[in-house]
C-alpha cells in the first residue's frame, strides 16, 4: 500500500494522506540553521547544534506523535470552527490534504469547507532563519471571514536542560513583542548574545507569547482557547513557557488568494552591544529588522526560495543517471544523494529517532558521511575533515563524538572505539580522489583541540595508522576496545548494571585479549589508501611499509580469522571465536564478509565468492541481508549490547542497512553484477514504496534498520534518514555497480550492471570537467573498454583531461 508517490519531475515525495505510518520528515536547512517538518507539520528548529541551540520545542514519543511544530489554525469567523491545513495539530476531517517534500524544503497543503491554505516551509541559503509563506484562498461561492492563528512554542536553547530543569525554567522565559514581532530572550539579560524572533507579512489582530494563555487551561494544541473564541490574549509571558502566535484576520472574496508570509529566525548580536538602549534590558533590533523586513517581501521570499533551488541542481547535477531502473534513477539522481547531504549536516543527531540531544557528530560515521557527500560541496568536506581531525588523541584514538557548536571532543562518551582512526584515512582518501586537493595533507591541525599540538593532517593519518599496530592482540588482530564498527559488540564491558550505557560503561576486562576481524579487515583497506597517499606524496619506502602492514594482516586473518566457509567476527575476552560455525548463535556476521572483501581478501582465490556465497545462504531476506544468524535469544553478558536487543531487531539479527552496501560492493569485485543489484534493489526504499504499510517509514530515504526474519515485524523499517546506509548505498550504486569512481589518475568507469541490462548513461562532473557517459553491454560480461571522444584508450581510467577542457564523452563497451 502507498501513501503517496514520487514526482520526480520535480525532485518532491507528495504523501497524499496525512496519516502516514509514522510521522515522514525532510530537512530544513542546508548550513547553520536547521530543522525537521513532518508531513504535518511536526517538528523543530536549531541553529547549528540539535542540543545547545534548540530554538523550537517538540515533544518526543508524545501521544499522538509528533507533538510540535509550525503550525496555522484557520478560524472560520462566521461558522465560528476551525482546523488545522497541515491536519496536526487539530486532525480533523480535510476534504483534500498533500504534503510535498522536495529538497529543503515542504509544502503542505490542506483543504476544508472550500478554504484552500498552501504553506510553503523552507530556509533562505546563507541565512539562519526559515520562511513559512501562506497562501489562503477562497473556493467557496461567498465571501470568507477567516482568522489565521500562527504557533511555535520556544524552546529554552539548551534541550536537554529544557526538558528536564523545570524548577528554573518555569521562570526564566522572557519576550518582547515590538512592531507586531515577536522576540524570544530568555537568558539573553546574562550570558547569551543571542535571540529568536517570529515575525508575520500583514498587521495583526493580536498575538499570544504565553502559552498558557493560549491554550487555556488543561487544554492542548488541538483545542486552544484562543483559536476557538477568535480572539488573542495579547499575553507577554514571564517565566512559564514562551510561545509565539499571531493573529491575522482576513476576509476573502470569491475565487479571491492571500499571501501571508511568517518568518522564524535566530540572531546574534555583538557581546557588547546587546541592548538598546545600552543601559536598558531591551533587545538591540538594529542588526534583524532589516533581515526581517527583506523575507516578509514575497517577492524577496520567492527570489530566496528560487536560489534554494539552483543550489540543488547544481548539487544534483554533479552526477546524474539514467538506467532501465527507475528506483535507481530516483534514488541516485534525487533521494539518496539528498540524504547524504542530511547525514553530513547532522550525523546521526536529530530525527524523528534521534533526539538532539542524544549524540553529537560521530567520529566514525561523519567519516563515513563524507564518502557520499564529498563531491557535493568539497570545500564543506574539507572543513568537516579537519574537525574531525582536530579531536583525534595524540596516540591516534579518536574521540567517539563531538558537539558541532563547540566542535569539541564529547567528554561523556570518550573514546577506545578502535575502529575510529581507521576511518579518517578512508574519508581523506576519498576528499583527496574526488578533488585532488592534497594541500590538505599539510594542514596543521591539533590534537583533543588542544592549541599548540598541531601537526600536519597527514601526521594525524599516520597515527590512526600506528593506533592499531600498537593494539594487537593475541592473535596478532587489532584489539577491539570498547566496541568496533559494531557498536554493540561491547567484548570487554561485562555490563550487569540495569540501565548502565554499553558506550560509557566502565570496562571490566583490560582489553587486551578480545580482537576484532572486521578492524583487520578495514585496517587493511584503509592501510592500502594510506600507501597510495605515501606514494603520490613521493614516500615510497612508507608506502611499501603501509602495504606490508595490509599483506602482513591479510595473512593474519587467513590464519586465524578464517572459519572455513566465511571470515569470522571476533574473538571475545577469553579468546574464543564468534562469527563461527562452531558457536551455538551468531555463527555468521555480515561486517566482516564485507569489509575483508573490500580490502582486497580473498577476491582472486576463491574465499571471497565462498564467503558471499554463506551470505547469501545464510542472511539475505528478501527485505535485505541480515547482520548475524542465528539471533541471540538471550543475554550474553560477555558480549553485551548486541545480545540487549530481542532477537531481529538492531544490532541483534535485524538488517542492518548500512552492511548491504559492503555486500553489494564485494559482489561486484567478484564480478556478480546481478547479485550486488538484486540486493541493492531488496533495501532500495523507492523499490518497497508499494509496501509502506510493512516498511512504514518514509519510502524516499533509507532507514537504519529493516527487521529481521526473527521478528514477527519482519520487514519494518526503522531510524530513517540518520544513517551510514545512505553514503555506502551511494558509493555502491554509483562508484561500484554503475562502475564511476574517482581516483587519483582520473576518473574510472568500470560498471558491474545486471546482465539484463542493455547499459545506461551518466554525467559526472568531476575536477571542473564534465563526463557525458554512455555505457552499452554488448555481451555478458563485466570486461570494460573505454573510447574517449571517439578514440579508444586503454584501462578503466580516463585521464584527466588536459586544463581547459570542459566537456568530453566516453563512450563504455561492456562484454
Ligand atoms: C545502538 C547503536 C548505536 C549506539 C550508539 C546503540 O544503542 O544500537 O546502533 O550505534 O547505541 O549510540
Ligand atoms: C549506529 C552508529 O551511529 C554507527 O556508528 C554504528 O557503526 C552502527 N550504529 C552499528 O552499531
Amino acid at each position: 500500500m502507498r501513501f503517496g508517490y514520487f514526482d520526480d519531475d520535480h525532485r518532491e515525495y507528495v504523501i497524499t494522506r496525512p496519516d502516514t505510518p509514522l510521522p515522514w520528515i525532510n530537512y530544513l536547512g542546508s548550513q547553520t540553521y536547521f530543522g525537521i517538518i513532518s508531513n504535518t507539520g511536526g517538528g523543530y528548529s536549531f541553529y547549528r547544534d540539535a542540543r545547545l541551540r534548540r530554538i523550537s520545542r517538540y515533544r518526543y514519543n508524545n501521544v499522538p506523535f509528533d507533538y510540535g511544530g509550525r503550525y496555522i489554525y484557520i478560524r472560520d469567523n462566521r461558522a465560528g470552527c476551525f482546523w488545522s491545513p497541515t491536519w496536526q495539530p487539530v486532525r480533523g476531517t480535510l476534504d483534500a490534504y498533500t504534503c510535498r517534500h522536495g529538497m529543503g524544503y515542504t509544502v503542505i497543503s490542506g483543504t476544508r469547507n472550500g478554504i484552500t491554505a498552501w504553506i510553503r516551509y523552507f530556509v533562505p541559503l546563507d541565512e539562519t532563519l526559515e520562511i513559512w509563506q501562506l497562501t489562503v484562498t477562497n473556493g467557496r461561492a461567498e465571501t470568507a471571514d477567516l482568522s489565521l492563528f500562527s504557533f511555535i512554542e520556544f524552546c529554552l536553547w539548551d534541550a536537554w536542560d529544557d526538558a528536564t530543569n523545570y524548577q528554573r525554567n518555569f521562570n526564566t522565559g522572557e519576550v518582547e513583542v515590538e512592531d507586531d514581532v515577536i522576540y524570544h530572550k530568555t537568558e539573553y539579560r546574562e550570558r547569551r548574545n543571542h535571540f529568536a524572533y517570529f515575525a508575520c507579512s500583514e498587521p495583526l489582530q493580536g498575538f499570544d507569547t504565553q502559552r498558557e494563555d493560549f491554550l487555556g487551561p488543561y487544554r492542548g494544541l488541538d483545542n486552544p482557547l484562543v483559536v476557538e473564541r477568535g480572539r488573542s490574549a495579547n499575553s507577554i509571558t514571564t517565566g512559564w513557557v514562551p510561545i509565539g502566535s499571531h493573529h491575522v484576520q482576513i476576509s476573502l472574496e470569491p475565487g479571491e488568494s492571500r499571501q501571508v508570509i511568517f518568518v522564524l529566525g535566530y540572531h546574534e548580536n555583538p557581546k557588547d552591544q546587546k541592548f538598546d538602549p545600552p543601559d536598558s534590558q531591551r533587545i538591540n533590533k538594529q542588526t534583524v529588522k532589516p533581515i526581517i523586513a527583506r523575507y516578509l517581501d514575497p517577492a524577496q521570499a520567492n527570489a530566496a526560495f528560487d536560489r534554494l533551488h539552483t543550489y540543488w541542481d547544481e548539487i544534483l547535477g554533479v552526477l546524474q543517471v539514467e538506467t532501465p531502473d527507475p528506483d535507481t534513477n530516483r534514488m541516485v539522481n534525487v533521494w539518496n544523494a539528498y540524504q547524504c547531504m542530511v547525514t553530513f549536516n547532522m550525523s546521526r543527531s536529530a530525527s524523528f529517532f534521534e533526539s538532539g540531544i542524544g549524540r553529537g557528530l560521530g567520529f566514525r560515521d561523519s567519516n563515513q558521511d563524507l564518502l557520499g557527500f564529498v563531491h557535493q560541496a568539497p570545500q564543506r568536506a574539507r572543513e568537516r575533515i579537519l574537525d574531525l581531525a582536530a579531536t583525534q588523541l595524540q596516540n591516534g584514538g579518536a574521540y567517539h563524538q563531538y558537539q558541532p557548536l563547540t566542535k569539541r571532543g564529547n567528554d561523556a562518551v570518550g573514546s577506545g572505539f578502535n575502529d575510529d582512526p581507521q576511518w579518517l584515512i578512508l574519508g581523506v582518501a576519498a576528499y583527496l580522489k574526488e578533488t585532488g586537493d592534497w594541500s590538505i595533507l599539510d594542514e596543521p591541525v591539533p590534537y583533543e583541540n588542544e592549541p599548540g599540538t598541531e601537526q600536519p593532517l597527514y601526521e594525524h593519518l599516520q597515527r590512526s595508522h600506528r593506533y592499531t599496530l600498537e593494539r594487537l592482540g593475541p592473535h596478532g588482530l587489532p584489539l577491539i576496545g570498547r566496541a568496533d564498527w559494531n557498536d554493540c559488540l561491547n567484548l570487554n564491558i561485562f555490563s550487569e548494571e540495569p540501565g548502565e550505557s554499553f558506550q560509557t560503561a566502565p570496562l571490566k576486562m583490560d582489553g587486551t585479549v578480545a580482537e576484532s576481524i572486521f578492524i583487520a579487515g578495514l585496517f587493511s583497506l584503509a592501510s592500502k589508501e594510506l600507501a597510495a597517499i605515501a606514494e603520490a606524496r613521493g614516500l615510497a619506502g612508507e608506502a611499501a611499509r603501509y602495504r606490508q602492514a595490509a599483506a602482513q594482516m591479510e595473512t593474519t586473518v587467513w590464519q586465524h580469522g578464517w572459519d572455513g566457509d566465511w571470515f569470522l567476527r571476533a574473538y571475545d575476552a577469553f579468546g574464543h571465536k564468534i562469527g563461527s560455525h562452531t558457536c551455538q548463535e551468531g555463527q555468521i556476521f555480515i561486517e566482516p564478509q564485507g569489509i575483508c572483501i573490500l580490502a582486497g581478501m580473498g577476491v582472486d582465490d576463491g574465499r571471497a565468492r565462498q564467503a558471499l556465497d554463506a551470505v547469501h545462504d545464510r542472511l539475505a531476506t528478501e527485505h535485505g541481508i541480515l547482520l548475524q544468524q542465528p539471533a541471540y535469544s538471550r543475554y550474553y553478558v560477555h558480549l553485551g549490547e548486541i545480545s540487549s536487543y530481542p532477537p531481529g531487531f538492531k544490532e541483534n539479527a535485524s538488517i542492518f542497512c548500512h552492511t548491504n552496501p559492503w555486500i553489494m560492493i564485494a559482489e561486484t569485485m567478484i564480478g556478480r553484477g546481478d547479485r550486488a543489484f538484486d540486493y541493492y534493489k531488496r533495501i532500495n526504499p523507492s523499490a518497497r514504496e508499494s509496501i509502506s504499510e510493512l516498511h512504514r517509514c518514509e519510502p524516499y530515504v533509507y532507514a537504519q534498520t529493516i527487521a529481521g526474519r526473527d521478528t514477527p515485524r519482519h520487514g519494518e523499517a526503522k531510524n530513517s534518514w540518520l544513517t551510514g546506509t545512505a553514503a555506502w548505498n551511494y558509493v555502491a550504486i554509483t562508484q561500484w555497480i554503475l562502475g564511476i569512481r574517482p581516483t587519483y589518475q582520473g576518473l574510472e568507469i568500470a560498471p558491474v550492471i545486471p546482465s539484463t541490462w542493455p547499459g545506461f548513461r551518466a554525467v559526472r562532473k568531476f575536477r571542473g570537467v564534465t563526463y557525458r557517459i554512455e555505457v552499452r553491454r554488448q555481451g555478458p560480461g563485466n570486461t570494460v573498454s573505454l573510447k574517449l571522444n571517439g578514440v579508444p584508450i586503454h584501462g578503466h581510467i580516463v585521464p584527466l583531461p588536459s586544463e581547459g577542457t570542459r566537456e568530453v564523452t566516453v563512450e563504455v563497451t561492456v562484454e
